[in-house]
């Protein structure tokens, strides 16, 4: 129990100097036409989502996802495999495990609410790639094109992690460090929620080497919109 509420205190202290430091510098109002978007934006907006992804959901920090762009029936499938409990995650760099923190704040919306925000989301513009300090050799790049072809990604992400099968996430342009957790994670077994089970043979195949190249190359990646 004490563990837990440290755990609370952290996030609360966390989200709150995010939040400050996040309002310092407003994000450019994004355009929304459905009115159930415009409901998830202000959700988003006021149940602590933006402490952690960022005002529109796109500039997301540390590890953590950028959520802005994505699928909506994947964004759906997440919040609530989190808030259940489901999706499990190793830990951030205060010793926390990344997904409880989010889990930590689930309660403050209910299943209506994460539909709407999974809308608004998913309309919102994705992230523009992060370019490193040292610019990344196009040898590297060419590398991690192989490997996520030969990987068979192209299968169920779609070329260039841009065109996803259905519900499947969009993985071409999320931040290098949250993909390389994510293929470590779900081919140790930790990761398992939701349709995981099914990119497990494909996980398991990938080497330390090729998930850091395969995400380098995917980190890369212009979306479409973005
Ligand atoms: C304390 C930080 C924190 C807060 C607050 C938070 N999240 Fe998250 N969220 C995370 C982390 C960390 C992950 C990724 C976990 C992992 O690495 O497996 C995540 C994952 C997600 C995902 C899945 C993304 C993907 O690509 O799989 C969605 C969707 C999401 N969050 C939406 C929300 C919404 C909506 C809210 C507000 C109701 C929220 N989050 C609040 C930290 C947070
Ligand atoms: C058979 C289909 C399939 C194949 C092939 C596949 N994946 Fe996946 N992948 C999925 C599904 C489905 C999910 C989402 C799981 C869930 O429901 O939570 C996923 C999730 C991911 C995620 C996490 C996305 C996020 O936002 O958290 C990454 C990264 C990823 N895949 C990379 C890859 C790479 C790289 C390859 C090739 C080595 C690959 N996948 C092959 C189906 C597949």
């Amino acid at each position: 129990m004490k563990r837990m509420l440290t755990g609370i205190a952290m996030c609360l202290a966390l989200t709150t100097s995010l939040a400050l430091a996040q309002g310092a510098s407003p994000a450019p109002e994004t355009k929304q036409a459905a009115p159930e978007s415009a409901d998830g934006r202000a959700l988003f907006r006021t149940k602590t989502c933006i402490a952690c992804h960022g005002r529109d959901g796109a500039r997301a920090i540390q590890v953590f996802p950028d959520v802005a762009g994505q699928d909506k029936a994947y964004l759906y499938a997440q919040m609530k495999d989190i808030k259940a409990g489901v999706r499990v995650s190793g830990n951030d760099d205060r010793g926390y495990p990344r997904t409880q923190s989010m889990k930590d704040v689930m309660h403050l919306v209910n299943d209506e609410e994460m539909q709407k925000i999974a809308a608004f989301l998913a309309a919102a513009p994705p992230p523009k790639p992060r370019k490193p300090a040292q610019p990344i050799e196009a040898s590297l790049l060419d590398k991690g094109k192989d490997a996520y072809l030969k990987g068979g990604c192209t299968t169920c992400h779609g070329v260039s992690g841009l065109k996803p099968l259905a519900s499947y996430p969009i993985i071409g342009g999320m931040k290098k460090d949250y993909l390389v957790l994510q293929m470590k994670e779900i081919r140790e077994g930790k990761r398992t929620n939701g349709k995981t089970k099914l990119m497990l043979p494909f996980a398991k195949k990938l080497t330390d080497e090729q998930i850091e190249l395969i995400s380098t190359f995917l980190s890369q990646i212009e979306r479409p919109g973005a």
